[in-house]
């Protein structure tokens, strides 16, 4: 097993936005390096799509999950009822996106509404992140969660899940998964994916941390600030997209406190309260 391994390094390059300061970043390999860093206050960085980190970094330790936790193990453990059979473990650490492209190959469904959510499996998983073609608890059947009082594996029906919500508080962390998978054809799964693709046109190809506010129920949060006239608004080197209202991209060299000013402009603004998807840290 590599050793612990304790950085000071830039988040800026752990971060879709490419923002974020220095930290003291621990990449953990298994459960026992894991207990260690959680012995002071840490926050836990998966694939930096939803963050935005501030220029002056934050205190505590950042954990990062590599070696068992970035395993990825899809035979068959058993079956379930119907169809439907359940994985070996997977790390909470693997980037989605690889894990969507394995299962399309193999023919294996429930995940590839989620494709293009460029994230780590545990942060996917911790956020229930998805698109309206699916969502990560529709593939999802354990989880194996970590705390300072120790490991505990439960079942998606212990927790309060919902739209872009696990349930599961910050700072537990998702160390692995075991999916919950359908049987099915490369090319059907890969049907979904072109549908998800097609719905994802208009959104920016830029440096962003994906939408900014979850959709008030069931109206889209990039329609009312696109109505309210505020594409284009830029505050330094952040703007909000042109393409996609609920998008703040980099335009290069944007600072956190530049997206905060924004998402700060966007509220003052509209009558409808928001809630903010991002995380800003700290
Ligand atoms: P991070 O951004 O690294 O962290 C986000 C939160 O998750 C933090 O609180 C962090 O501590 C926590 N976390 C990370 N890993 C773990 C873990 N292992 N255990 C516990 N907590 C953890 N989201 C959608 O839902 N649907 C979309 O269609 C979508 N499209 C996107 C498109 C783009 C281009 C981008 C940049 C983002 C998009 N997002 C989308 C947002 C983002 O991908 C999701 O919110 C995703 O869940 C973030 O996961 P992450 O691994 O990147 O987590
Ligand atoms: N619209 C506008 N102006 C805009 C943006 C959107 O008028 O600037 C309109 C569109 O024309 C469309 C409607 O609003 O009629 C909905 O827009 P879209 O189809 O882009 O979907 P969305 O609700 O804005 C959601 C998710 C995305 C996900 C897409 C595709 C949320 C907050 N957003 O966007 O998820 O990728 O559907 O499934 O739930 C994310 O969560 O980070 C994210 C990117």
């Amino acid at each position: 097993v590599p050793a612990l391994k304790v950085e000071r390094l830039r988040l800026a390059r752990f971060t879709t936005l490419g923002v974020g300061g220095t930290s003291e970043v621990w990449t953990v390999h298994n459960h026992a390096q894991l207990a260690e860093a959680m012995r002071a206050p840490y926050r836990v960085l998966g694939g930096g799509s939803n963050l935005v980190v501030a220029d002056e970094g934050v205190p505590e330790r950042v954990i990062r999950l590599s070696g068992e936790f970035a395993q990825t193990d899809l035979t068959r453990d058993h079956a379930l009822s119907g169809e439907e059979y359940v994985t070996g473990w997977v790390g909470g650490g693997v980037p989605l996106p690889g894990l969507l492209r394995k299962l399309q190959k193999l023919g294996l469904s429930n995940l590839e509404g989620t494709v293009g959510i460029p994230a780590q499996v545990g942060g996917a998983v911790w956020m229930n992140a998805g698109t309206r073609f699916g969502e990560m608890f529709d593939g999802l059947h354990t989880l194996e969660i970590v705390t300072p009082q120790g490991v505990r594996v439960v079942s998606p029906a212990e927790l309060q899940w919902g739209y872009r919500q696990s349930g599961i508080p910050r700072g537990h962390i998702v160390t692995r998964v075991r999916l919950k998978l359908a049987p099915s054809t490369p090319q059907a799964v890969q049907d979904v994916m072109d549908q998800a693709d097609m719905a994802r046109k208009g959104q920016p190809k830029m440096r962003t941390p994906g939408c900014a506010f979850k959709n008030p129920g069931g109206i889209g949060a990039g329609k009312l600030i696109d109505d309210a006239g505020l594409k284009g608004y830029r505050v330094g080197n952040a703007m909000i997209s042109h393409e996609h209202a609920n998008f703040i991209v980099n335009l290069g060299g944007a600072r956190a406190e530049d997206v905060q000013a924004i998402l700060d402009h966007v509220r003052r603004t509209l009558n409808t309260p928001l809630e903010l998807e991002y995380e800003l840290w700290p």
